[in-house]
């Protein structure tokens, strides 16, 4: 990731890097049409305990294991525990597991310039409200206009990792979140306001606990790993960056508090308009980039000139917001070829380019004419999405979790929560938290991730 094997220098630094790679499409993108997919505030309600009991321990046996190791995700646990193979190939997962992510991820990032491009030329003004809803399956249907905007954001993305200029683009995001942030605000007032909007946020504050079947907590548990980059190693690597005086506690906390609040702001934008628009929450993938164009097409029915201006601000944040995320899981994959395979640096981003590249265009196509191919009803792309987020994740959490509560001696776990006791607050929280590694977070994945598959 952006630093050598050395220290981040401040906490702020930390954090920010942290929060960087949590915030991105998981909250913009996915959240809000997985909760349409799973009944809205109920679900909620159970993301966020997901979040609290299962997910903040994950992060913090995550960022355990790379700080006590010092390594990577590949090699972090067998270095821990010499002589068994078995934690290389629970390594080995993670890594797989990131190409498989950022194959379709580089989809949306595509999908996203495309939007940036249409709100740039003012396509969302002085459409009729009805249309603007329309262009999404237009664009994602065509077979060759997503797979170039897919290429040149994977590529883009890629050719940074290669000549390791991730510093330009890691300062402009440092701009683009606080950014994002208050567009978000903004566009929720203007979406509350939407003639129609009001069954939207009723939706989203309703909770009808009829909803929460054994596939929506799946889907809770999924979402919130997803969306705090657990289950593929990235904090375990972050992790071995930060140094020993950091507060893992602390800094794990905020994290998870301030992805929590850009996903459900995103919801608060975004479910108002399509309620508004007459879309179906449920409807899938699609779901932002139908609704927020029907934001920007109102808007303009009064600002016009102000409606282009947010609209592009806003897709043009996302843009960022995904190619960090893009960059860090490309950056799991090179260091990989690099460190291990020996291939050099550009040898490994252009490697790791035409394979999530080709992946990439296979979930892209599952859009158009490759459409016919499904299982259970899905697409290839959600079939990828839904593989990576409730198996893949999933299993490589349970096995982190298994690493700190039973394989690592509880001393040491204990040290690294508290900096070797000195943290007082984290000596009161610590039995707590290894009790939630230990037997809360193992039970809950396996219970959930059984009950999803039998149920
Ligand atoms: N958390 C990111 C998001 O919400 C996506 C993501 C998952 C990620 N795992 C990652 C990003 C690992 C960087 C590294 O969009």
């Amino acid at each position: 990731m952006s630093a050598k094997r050395e220290s981040f220098g401040s906490r702020a630094a930390v954090v920010m890097a942290m929060a960087g790679s949590a915030i991105g499409l998981g909250n913009l993108w996915r959240f809000p049409y997985i909760v349409g997919e799973n009944g809205g505030a109920a679900f909620i309600i159970v993301y966020i305990a997901a979040t609290l009991v299962v997910s903040l321990p994950v992060f913090f046996t995550e960022f355990v294991i790379g700080r006590k190791s010092g390594r990577g995700a590949y090699e972090s646990m067998s270095s821990l525990r010499p002589g068994k193979p078995f934690w290389k190939v629970a390594g080995f997962m993670c890594i797989l597991t990131a190409v498989l992510i950022c194959s379709y991820y580089s989809v949306i990032g595509g999908w996203s310039i495309d939007f940036l491009l249409k709100s740039s030329m003012a396509e969302f003004t002085g459409n009729s409200s009805g249309e603007v809803t329309s262009i999404f399956g237009k664009v994602v249907s065509a077979p060759f206009e997503p797979i170039f905007m897919h290429l040149l954001f994977l590529g883009t993305s890629a050719y940074i990792v290669a000549r390791g200029v991730k510093s330009g683009i890691e300062k402009f995001s440092k701009i683009c979140i606080p950014v994002l942030f208050f567009l978000i605000l903004l566009i929720i007032v203007y979406s509350v306001m939407l003639p129609g909007a009001g069954e939207g946020v009723r939706y989203l504050v309703k909770p009808d606990f009829s909803q929460i079947t054994p596939k929506a907590l799946a889907y809770a548990l999924g979402q919130s790993f997803y969306s705090l980059s657990l289950g593929m190693g990235a904090i375990i690597t972050y992790g071995s960056y930060v140094h020993k005086d950091e507060n893992i506690v602390a800094i794990g906390s905020m994290t998870a508090v301030s992805d929590l609040l850009f996903a459900i702001l995103a919801g608060f934008a975004i479910m108002p308009a399509v309620f508004a628009a007459g879309l179906e929450p449920g409807a899938g993938t699609g779901l932002i980039f139908q609704s927020i164009p029907y934001i920007f097409s109102s808007m303009s029915e009064h600002l016009p000139i102000i409606s282009t201006i947010i609209s592009i601000a806003f897709f043009l944040a996302i843009v960022v917001a995904a190619m960090t995320s893009c960059i860090s899981l490309l950056e799991i994959m090179v260091s990989f070829l690099n460190e291990k395979i020996g291939l050099s640096r550009t040898k490994a981003s252009i490697f790791s380019f035409i394979l999530c590249g080709g992946l990439g265009c296979i979930c892209s196509l599952s859009f158009g004419p490759l459409s016919g191919i499904r299982l259970a009803d899905k697409v290839i792309f959600d079939i990828m999405d839904w593989f990576c987020s409730n198996v893949m994740l999933l299993i490589s959490a349970l096995f982190f979790v298994i690493f700190v509560g039973f394989v690592m001696k509880k001393e040491d776990v204990k040290n690294e929560l508290t900096n070797n006791g000195t943290k007082r607050m984290n000596v009161k929280l610590s039995n707590l938290i290894f009790f939630q590694i230990k037997w809360v977070a193992p039970i809950a994945i396996v219970a959930i991730f059984v009950a999803n598959f039998i149920l």
